[in-house]
């Protein structure tokens, strides 16, 4: 698999490739919410809360510096927010689709409440407005898999870490078996159907199939996590492996 990033069909260059998956989110921000659920049954939520879950020990020191990057419209930055106590930092959640990122900021709270919130950042994760060895926490749900350049995301994951910072990654993958058959057919009949009719548009929902299709399988990222300076990679699957949470630490020494 010779597969370096998100190349949606007509893109050229890791330039027009991020281009057409910005245009795409913009478009498809009014329904992505409702199709998200309808498509997984409300399956995302429990993937969602079991990622957050997974780095609450963090989540709980209010000083932890913590970035949910491809954030969408929000729904992984909530569930990291729930293990935030009061007084906490607040977490940056950064997309570079406006009309994703507004639709979570309405979500996200504010510092008067006193309650845990998110400050929205529009930002390209290839080049993050961030010092490096700035943060202790970075979670990206669902959002990797559609950057042009895997290699160069986690480089800059890397460089925005502190060391022995966290890295998680919840992604789809693609189950072997009887599932896998089910799966696949589910994923590249059903979901493009239904998204068109809701979305109204073809290409969104053709293209998410064909993105996990050509997302490189979990030993191969692993090796690339291992390859941009992570230690302790790991992949835990959920449902069946339907999709999974990859793990990492910033290496303390390089
Ligand atoms: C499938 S959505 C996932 C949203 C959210 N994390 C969730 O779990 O529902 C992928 C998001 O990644 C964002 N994204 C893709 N490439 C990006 C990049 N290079 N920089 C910032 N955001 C990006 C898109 O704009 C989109 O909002």
């Amino acid at each position: 698999m010779t597969t370096t990033g998100a190349k949606p069909q007509g893109s050229e260059d890791e330039a027009s490739a991020a281009q057409a998956v910005r245009q795409m989110f913009d478009e498809i921000a009014p329904r992505y919410d409702l199709l998200n659920h309808l498509l997984s049954a409300n399956v995302d939520r429990l993937w969602w809360r079991r990622a957050a879950r997974r780095f609450r020990a963090i989540l709980a020191d209010p000083d932890a510096a913590v970035m949910d990057v491809c954030c969408g419209t929000g729904d992984m930055t909530m569930a990291l927010l729930k293990h935030r106590p009061r007084g906490a930092r607040p977490i940056l959640a950064v997309d570079f689709a406006r009309a994703m990122l507004s639709r979570g900021a309405r979500k996200f709270g504010a510092r008067e409440t006193g309650k845990p919130y998110a400050m929205p950042i529009e930002a390209d994760a290839l080049h993050l407005p961030l010092p490096s060895a700035s943060l202790d926490l970075i979670v990206t749900a669902f959002g990797f898999r559609n950057l042009a350049n895997y290699e160069a995301g986690l480089a800059e994951f890397n460089r925005v870490l502190k060391p022995g910072g966290q890295l998680g990654i919840l992604e789809f993958s693609e189950p072997g078996g009887l599932i896998g058959k089910f799966y696949a057919l589910y994923f590249r009949r059903v979901v493009p159907a239904i998204g068109r009719v809701i979305c109204g548009k073809q290409g969104p929902y053709n293209y998410l199939p064909v993105s996990v299709e050509n997302f490189p399988p979990p030993q191969q990222l692993l090796d690339l996590m291992s390859a941009t300076g992570f230690d302790q990679c790991a992949w835990q699957p959920y449902t069946f492996g339907i999709a999974g949470l990859y793990t990492a630490r910033r290496a303390l020494v390089v």
